[in-house]
């Protein structure tokens, strides 16, 4: 573990591990709790039968599954291998069946202000809409459809429309560029792109539809239609035949439709996620065994009261947890939830605040970058509005430092609400490692316990289970229902992520220690991932992009910690002489501020360096391994580690001379 982007022995997160805080649940709030201290014993006694259990209480089955989990072809598990069912089905119909449809589903509020209740009743038949509208465009069962667009209800529509008809989905992260657009619609040979003119965004309206025109003029993909959203009434290039606006066909299409039972192993969606390599990964998730981890952890970890709560969780739809917190988990409880389309600041930092007051919100899911960005507001701001109705509280994304949890905990949670930290991947699907908030006494900064029916485990380099007080590799050790089905397209890259640096146990890409009570503390990504406002960053894909310009000759990248952010990209490159280099500015502030909205072209806002160093060398081991660690210490301002195995071990005092030369 030399070279790596965080190390269990890091010793700012050693002090972490002196948190000897604990907050157990009230004993109002333990009596009232959905699951309780014996789902562990059960899950322990019979895993698969826990899972079977709660596959079948549930989720409605058009076919009752007999096998629970299917091993024969591992690592490619199958769970509920025979029975059959569909998403949609199970999100919206049933819950009108039962008699609910007058319940509200979306409380969605517009940046601009503009609101939208939808009862399941609506979202229902909205769905059926949408549903035989992409059929009509030509979308068959297995076909992918690509899915761009703001947090407005129809991205809610429009993922079920996908799942009631098998068609899975591949939704993109609106911030993402047309590269990144075109790269992902081709991975996936998505056969229809749905977005929208654009939506509102820090207090504007901000265009999306150009970006898909760009990446279907880069060519070679599968797209037929591109169906458009109209949300801001913005001017849009239209492409006659290719393009269809959503209000032309959808809300005349008929409201009856009958949904495609598919296979528990048939492909829900799949969601494109940073590696190591500058390549993102299509992590693709299939239907029965996805959607019963994220109700059944929904249920369990959230404590819904589908009839009491309002829930809110603020995720992007481009985020997998957009996927199980906003969309699957939540409609397939029955759940009232807020969905918001903005920023927080917009049009006031208190925006949020505002919503909670508003709708009553009672369980609210959140990142930590948030919250520290709240505490850098000020809780001035949270004390102008009543947040007496938050009763949970979670976090999710990165580690949360133990003062953004006690922050959360006295100014959000007025000291009362319990705070689950939720760790957990796009690649899990649903949250894996979480208190559950009727049970546990919680730690500031620690995500505890595995979850009933999930067996974690913290390895030594061999392959071992530390003991208590010991740091190492985060590993699940059992599969788990909503465990990834695969890397779409790319079976040999699945079995060498995930399979091979411990043999037969899925190696999560975290390190993590174990305290004096066997709590898993979770430590940051062992591998070249950085974690960014909890966004999944590749630092290979950013040094790409900058070589990618003409005047970068090579380009190294890390995170460095930041106080909000959790990491920040900082960027070292070497500048090319020569002819590629004719146009370039002598003043390197200029040059930087070019690179850096170059790589925001590439692969979108998020992934643009907070800063670049220009620089002559990079520190490199003999075998031409550019050493990210040192580089680390120069972008975090400690003294530089130990150089002794770098070919040339000069090289760091000039990248630090350069750095103090007046620019
Ligand atoms: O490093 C861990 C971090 O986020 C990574 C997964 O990122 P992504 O697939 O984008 O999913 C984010 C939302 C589930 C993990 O490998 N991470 C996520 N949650 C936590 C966390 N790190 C510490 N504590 C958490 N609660």
């Amino acid at each position: 573990m030399t070279d790596v982007q965080s190390t269990p022995d890091s010793p700012a997160l050693e002090n972490l591990l002196h948190e000897t805080r604990t907050f157990p649940p009230t004993p109002a709030f333990a009596a009232q709790a959905n699951v309780q201290a014996e789902a562990y014993e059960r899950a322990d006694a019979d895993r698969l039968g826990f899972w079977a259990d709660n596959a079948r209480a549930l989720l409605d089955w058009q076919t009752p599954f007999e096998t629970v989990l299917d091993d024969s072809a591992a690592p490619r598990y199958g769970w509920f291998t025979d029975g059959r069912l569909n998403a949609a089905y199970n999100a919206v119909d049933r819950h009108v069946a039962a008699g609910n449809g007058d319940r509200v589903a979306i409380l969605w509020e517009g940046e601009d202000g503009e609101q939208r209740r939808i009862t399941y009743g609506e979202l229902a038949a909205d769905v059926a809409r949408a549903a035989n509208a992409i059929s009509a465009l030509g979308v068959g069962t297995g076909d992918r459809v690509a899915i761009y667009l703001p947090m407005i209800p129809e991205a809610v529509v429009a993922l079920l429309a996908c799942a009631r008809i098998g068609a899975p989905h591949s939704v993109v992260f609106g911030g993402f560029s047309a590269e990144a657009l075109h790269s992902r619609i081709l991975d996936a040979e998505a056969k229809l792109v749905i977005t929208a003119d654009g939506g509102y965004r820090r207090g504007g309206a901000s265009p999306l539809k150009p970006a898909v025109d760009d990446a279907l003029a880069k060519g070679g993909t599968a797209v037929e239609h591109v169906l458009v959203v109209r949300r801001t009434g913005g001017d849009v290039a239209w492409t006659p035949q290719r393009d269809v606006w959503w209000h032309d066909v959808v809300p005349q299409a008929s409201a009856e439709h009958e949904p495609v039972w598919v296979d528990a192993e048939h492909p829900l969606f799949i969601l494109y996620t940073s590696g190591t390599t500058g390549k993102p990964k299509g992590i693709f998730h299939t239907t029965g065994g996805y959607l019963t981890q994220a109700a059944y952890t929904h249920h369990a970890v959230f404590d819904l009261k589908p009839e009491t709560d309002v829930y809110w969780c603020t995720a992007d739809i481009g985020w997998i947890t957009g996927h199980s917190y906003v969309v699957y988990g939540p409609l397939v409880n029955g759940a009232t939830q807020v969905i918001y389309e903005g920023t927080p600041d917009t049009p006031h930092k208190g925006r949020w605040w505002e919503i909670v007051q508003k709708y009553g919100v009672t369980i609210l899911y959140t990142a930590p970058t948030a919250i520290r960005t709240c505490m850098k507001w000020g809780e001035d701001i949270p004390a102008g509005f009543d947040l007496s109705s938050l009763r949970l509280l979670g976090s999710v994304g990165e580690p949360i430092n133990p003062e953004a949890w006690m922050w959360y905990r006295r100014v959000i949670g007025g000291d009362r609400a319990p705070i689950v930290d939720t760790w957990w991947q796009t690649e899990t699907g649903a949250i894996m490692i979480s208190p559950l908030p009727g049970v546990t006494a919680t730690k500031p900064g620690s995500a505890q316990t595995p979850l009933p029916g999930v067996v974690a485990e913290v390895l030594d380099d061999a392959g071992h289970a530390v003991g208590n007080g010991q740091g190492g590799y985060l590993a699940l050790t059992e599969p788990w229902p909503s465990m990834l089905r695969g890397i779409w397209g790319d079976e040999k890259r699945f079995a060498e992520t995930y399979w091979s640096r411990f043999p037969g146990v899925y190696f999560a890409g975290d390190g993590a220690k174990k305290d004096e009570d066997g709590d898993i503390w979770l430590l940051g990504r062992v591998d070249d991932v950085m974690n960014v406002s909890g966004h999944r960053l590749s630092t290979t894909e950013i040094e790409s992009a900058l070589v990618s310009h003409p005047w970068v000759a090579e380009a190294a990248v890390v995170g460095a910690a930041d106080e909000t952010t959790g990491q920040a990209v900082v960027a070292f490159v070497i500048l090319r002489g020569g002819d590629e280099a004719a146009d370039r500015p002598d003043d390197d502030a200029e040059v930087v501020a070019t690179l850096r909205g170059h790589v925001g072209q590439a692969i979108g806002p998020i992934a643009k360096p907070r800063s670049i160093l220009v620089v002559s060398e990079l520190p490199k081991t003999r075998s031409g391994k550019i050493m990210r660690r040192l580089l680390r210490d120069v972008a975090e301002n400690r003294s530089v580690g130990d150089v002794t195995t770098l070919a040339d071990s000069g090289v760091m005092s000039l990248i630090q001379q350069g750095l103090a030369k007046p620019a």
